[in-house]
């Protein structure tokens, strides 16, 4: 596997998602990669240490190939105030990243707002339903055959901070696991109810996700009025 090297692009329905392979070692990037960046973008990288300095790095360039594809040079993509990336005005992007994986979704945004998350599917830790299901979708992941429980729970996980990432920049506060229930669909679709305590209400969110390689791979698109 070779460092920072493009693993995979796959146009789906919210907009292009690009992964980007990660050393996964927590050792300073090499310098080569930060030019790979907008200044703007290596020095930030530069006041990073260890796994999250290589994330940050990956994630930007999984986020630059994606807008690439999209026909569309940006300029840096620097942080929001609440950590989410900046795109340049016309295009929407979110990243999403695991040890020796980064990934980003672009689109052109048309109104909305989009988020990506990549889990992978670790060891069974069934404490987590309990943390991040409301009680229904508990009862529904409960009452499946043991062996699909804790997948399904991971695709939950994954969709509401998918959810998260696509709402969090507009509401500009932090959005608790309770304030979405989701419901995945067997085809790849997935429903979303919003319980939001306060804020602007989006007029539609939809949601997707798809098996990759190495975990499940969620996508949300969030329209406002
Ligand atoms: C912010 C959060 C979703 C990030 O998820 P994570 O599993 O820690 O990390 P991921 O690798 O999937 O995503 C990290 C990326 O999320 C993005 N991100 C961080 N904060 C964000 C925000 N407020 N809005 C949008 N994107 C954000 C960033 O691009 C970050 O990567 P970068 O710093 O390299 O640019 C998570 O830390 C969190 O706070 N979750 C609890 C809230 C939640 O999920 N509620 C569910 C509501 S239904």
């Amino acid at each position: 596997m070779s460092t920072f090297a493009v693993a995979f692009k796959i146009a789906l329905q919210h907009g292009l998602v690009v992964g980007v392979d990660l050393p996964g070692t927590g050792a300073a990037v090499d310098e080569e990669f930060f030019e790979l960046l907008h200044p703007e973008e290596a020095a930030h990288a530069r006041t990073l240490r260890g796994f999250r300095q290589e994330q940050f790095v990956g994630g930007r360039l999984a986020l630059r190939s994606a807008c690439a594809g999209l026909g569309r040079t940006v300029g840096p993509i620097l942080v929001g105030p609440r950590g989410e990336p900046l795109l340049s005005a016309g295009l929407c992007g979110s990243i999403s990243h695991k040890r020796h994986l980064a990934v980003a979704l672009a689109a052109r945004d048309t109104g909305g707002s989009i988020g990506v998350d990549f889990e992978e599917l670790d060891q069974p830790r069934m404490g987590v339903a309990g943390k991040v299901l409301r009680p229904a979708e508990l009862s529904a992941v409960m009452a499946l055959p043991e062996e699909r429980q804790w997948t399904a729970t991971v695709t939950r996980f994954s969709l509401k901070e998918a959810v998260y990432k696509a709402l969090a920049p507009r509401l500009q506060r932090f959005i608790d696991f309770s304030e979405a229930e989701v419901e995945p669909d067997t085809d790849g679709q997935a429903q979303i109810r919003l319980h939001l305590a306060s804020g602007p209400v989006p007029v539609d969110v939809e949601a997707r996700y798809v098996w990759a390689a190495r975990g499940i791979l969620t996508t949300v698109r969030a329209r406002w009025a």
